[in-house]
């Protein structure tokens, strides 16, 4: 957060684009789902689109500004995306730290923010987020002001030590049950749990499911009527400032009970939603580290994310 605060309002556009795309896989795609979170509780903010693919949506024109994020700059599927982008002229900010898009920045001269090199993709997810933020701030369409960017950093300094200690009790929690895990939660927080699932899977190394209300409402309610298995513990993350969350979630509690599922509460901290958005990310990332370690795994190490990058040119093509 701090390096991408440095780098705030760097990189801008002039025009005021029509639409936000967000292009990126993994961790670096995961940026564009902050944004358009933090975009859709926003009035007038502008459109935003995640497109986590290899193809560009159709709809996408020269009116567009599309952020290419690949916190390697070699992913294959952002890549593709980002030729399709080019063919189609519209704006472009690439944000990686290295690789092939960082030499495509700097030889055709595209708007590049660049993080710091050598960690783990997931692991810059703060400095590449900030990083969105600040062109899309310096573009005149702000979503996140830098004073609010750098409040929230104070504000994660401050919880910092609580956070570690709820994350470990969260771990050791997961780990105690050894049960397949559901995060649960309520809008407009499902990227804590789209995140909290991505950190789960690549750090822990452990499959999840995710229940978003009120949607889950609408279909997984009824799918844990009659499980096959009853083995799963649900991770409940609430915002105990919004009421109607409090009671998706309490109802959400009942239903996982009757179905023979324990839970645990995690309450979300914070002044705004991406004070709320960081803590939770920064808990659930701490937690599924945590988790690793209780379970004497590496958690950088991402073994078949590897086996997958190695033949995904013969899936789909180059
Ligand atoms: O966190 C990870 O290691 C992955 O989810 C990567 O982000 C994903 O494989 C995409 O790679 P990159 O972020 O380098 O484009």
């Amino acid at each position: 957060m701090e390096r991408g605060l440095k780098k705030w309002g760097e990189v801008g556009v002039r025009e005021k684009p029509r639409i936000v795309v967000i292009t990126g896989m993994g961790g670096s795609g995961c940026v564009g789902d902050y944004v358009y979170a933090l975009a859709r509780m926003k009035d007038n903010s502008v459109p935003v689109i995640v497109s986590k693919d290899y193809k560009l949506p159709g709809f996408v024109s020269e009116k567009d500004l599309v952020f290419v994020i690949s916190y390697s700059g070699n992913t294959l599927e952002t890549i593709s995306a980002y030729k399709q982008a080019l063919a189609r002229n519209t704006n472009i900010v690439i944000i990686t730290s290295d690789g092939y898009l960082a030499k495509e920045a700097e030889s055709r001269g595209i708007p590049l923010v660049k993080v710091i090199e050598g960690i783990a993709p997931r692991t810059a997810l703060p400095e590449m987020l900030y990083g969105v933020l600040g062109v899309i701030d310096a573009s005149g369409i702000s979503i996140v002001s830098k004073e609010e960017a750098a409040n929230a950093l104070e504000f994660i300094k401050e919880n910092m030590k609580y956070a570690m200690e709820e994350a470990y009790r969260i771990a050791v929690e997961i780990n105690e049950k050894k049960k397949d895990l559901v995060i649960a939660t309520h809008t407009p927080f499902e990227v804590l749990a789209i995140r909290g699932k991505n950190e789960f899977n690549e750090n822990a190394k452990i499959p999840v499911k995710t229940d978003v209300s009120p949607e889950w409402a609408h279909n997984d309610i009824v799918g844990w009527e009659e499980p096959y298995r009853r083995d799963w513990f649900a991770l409940l993350v609430v915002d105990p400032e919004d009421k109607a969350g409090m009671k998706l979630i309490e109802f959400m509690k009942i239903i996982y009970s009757e179905a023979g599922i324990e839970t645990y509460t995690v309450e979300l901290k914070g002044r705004t939603l991406l004070e709320k958005l960081l803590y939770g990310s920064l808990l659930l990332g701490l937690a599924s580290v945590k988790l690793a370690r209780l379970r004497g795994l590496d958690p950088l190490e991402t073994r078949n994310i590897k086996r997958y990058k190695s033949i995904v040119k013969e899936i789909i093509g180059s």
